[in-house]
């Protein structure tokens, strides 16, 4: 336990047409110097999680957040780009800084304004993420990604539709409850199911439904080192920070297996020293809902082929053994490419300070955060747990 998170803020993710990725870093960088109790004078190191990539015209973002506050002025900042493991990717940058003693406390800012562009568009941004050179071609954007390894996974498993369907339901209900989700409304089994006009297909098995939506928003953390943590009004130690990278091409990897996911998630629980489900929660991502489907089984909650078990049965329910995505995950909450790694965290620092609202578990003592870039290839597992 070398770092902690001593201070955070959450923007409101969403089709946000007032703001702009500059409003959104300077609302959250604020709110979170602020929350931390520190003055803008403190911070040593900034990184800003962004991937961009063509979402909007003003590519260069490190120096966004000095225009929170004129202290901020000469900061080293820099802008991290890991895919859809953005945020955890700049998360990352930033407990290098504690480690190296480059810094006493690290401001990390998340960020994506997507809905300037169509939903066409964004796809078109969205699968620079994929291996390029064999992978571009396939239709719908990431979502024709997702698509064939669910086509994949259904050949190999059988149609596991209803356990999507059940994902989707659990999603939009937790994220009813979540004033920061994109989504904050309930969908039926029935619609979520069934193929219709307000739910088409988009992508071989996967429906509307089954999709993250195309979002904007942004969120922050102020992290710091063990000792300096202990002095603050509010610390959430890192007890493990793993990132695996795997190969690029899909054509590389059996793609169902989610093999990258896998060894972070047995490295960070090895580093914790923990079982699984030690885990009061885990906040896991569902860039697709077959893609929450197999992370149960690369978190080794169900063996290989079995994951519909952990919905079917309501173990990742609010109630179960371990629930996931009780923010309503990508999925409801939405999924702003650059901040979701950096949103899990607040997520997971929300339940673990007991500020979590309507949100709130039962005193959750240890929280579970995967983050994935791409196909599962840059894989990012946090365990978080609270010492003040
Ligand atoms: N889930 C549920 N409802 C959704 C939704 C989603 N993901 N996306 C949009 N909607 C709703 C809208 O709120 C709107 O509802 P309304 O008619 O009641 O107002 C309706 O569907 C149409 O919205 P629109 O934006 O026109 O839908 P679309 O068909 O253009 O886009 C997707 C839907 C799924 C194609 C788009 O959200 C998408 O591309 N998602 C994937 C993003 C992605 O790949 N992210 C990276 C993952 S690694």
């Amino acid at each position: 336990m070398t770092a902690c998170i001593v201070g955070w803020s959450h923007s409101k993710f969403g089709k946000l047409d007032g703001e702009t990725s500059e409003s959104l870093v300077v609302k959250v960088a604020s709110e979170a110097i602020a929350h931390a109790g520190i003055e803008p004078r403190d911070v040593d190191v900034i990184y800003v999680g962004n991937m961009n990539g063509g979402f909007v015209k003003q590519e260069f973002h490190s120096s966004l957040p000095l225009q929170t506050h004129p202290d901020l002025r000469f900061k080293p900042s820099t802008r991290v780009e890991n895919a859809c493991a953005t945020g955890s990717a700049a998360i990352h940058m930033g407990l290098n800084s504690l480690a190296a003693k480059k810094a006493r406390f690290v401001l990390v800012v998340g960020v994506e304004k997507m809905t300037e562009l169509n939903s066409a568009q964004a796809g078109d941004v969205l699968i620079k993420a994929s291996y390029v050179a064999e992978e571009a071609e396939i239709e719908a954007g990431f979502a024709g990604i997702f698509g064939k390894i669910t086509s994949a996974y259904f050949q190999r498993y059988g149609d596991k539709s209803d356990a999507l369907a059940r994902i989707a339901v659990k999603a939009h209900k937790n994220g009813a409850k979540n004033p920061f989700a994109h989504f904050q409304k309930e969908f039926e089994y029935g619609f979520c199911r069934n193929p219709s006009d307000k739910n088409p297909f988009v992508a071989g098995p996967l429906k509307r439904t089954d999709c993250s939506p195309v979002t904007d928003g942004a969120a922050a953390v102020i992290l710091a080192d063990t000792d300096t943590a202990l002095g603050m009004k509010q610390a959430i130690a890192f007890r493990a920070a793993e990132h695996v990278n795997d190969f690029l091409p899909m054509s590389k990897r059996d793609i169902i297996q989610f093999d990258g996911p896998t060894l972070a998630w047995k490295r960070a629980l090895e580093q914790a020293r923990l079982d699984l489900l030690d885990l009061s929660f885990v906040e896991t991502h569902d860039c697709f809902t077959s893609a929450e489907l197999i992370e149960y089984e690369a978190m080794g909650l169900a063996p290989r082929g079995q994951g519909e078990r952990a919905i079917l049965e309501g173990w990742t329910e609010r109630d179960g053994k371990l629930p996931v995505n009780v923010s309503g995950g990508l999925k409801a909450k939405g999924h702003p490419v650059g901040a979701t790694g950096v949103s899990m965290h607040v997520m997971g620092c929300l339940q673990l300070s007991g500020t979590a609202g309507g949100m709130q578990l039962a005193s959750p003592k240890l929280a579970g955060i995967f983050n994935m870039g791409g196909a599962a290839v840059a894989n990012y597992v946090s365990i978080l747990e609270p010492v003040k």
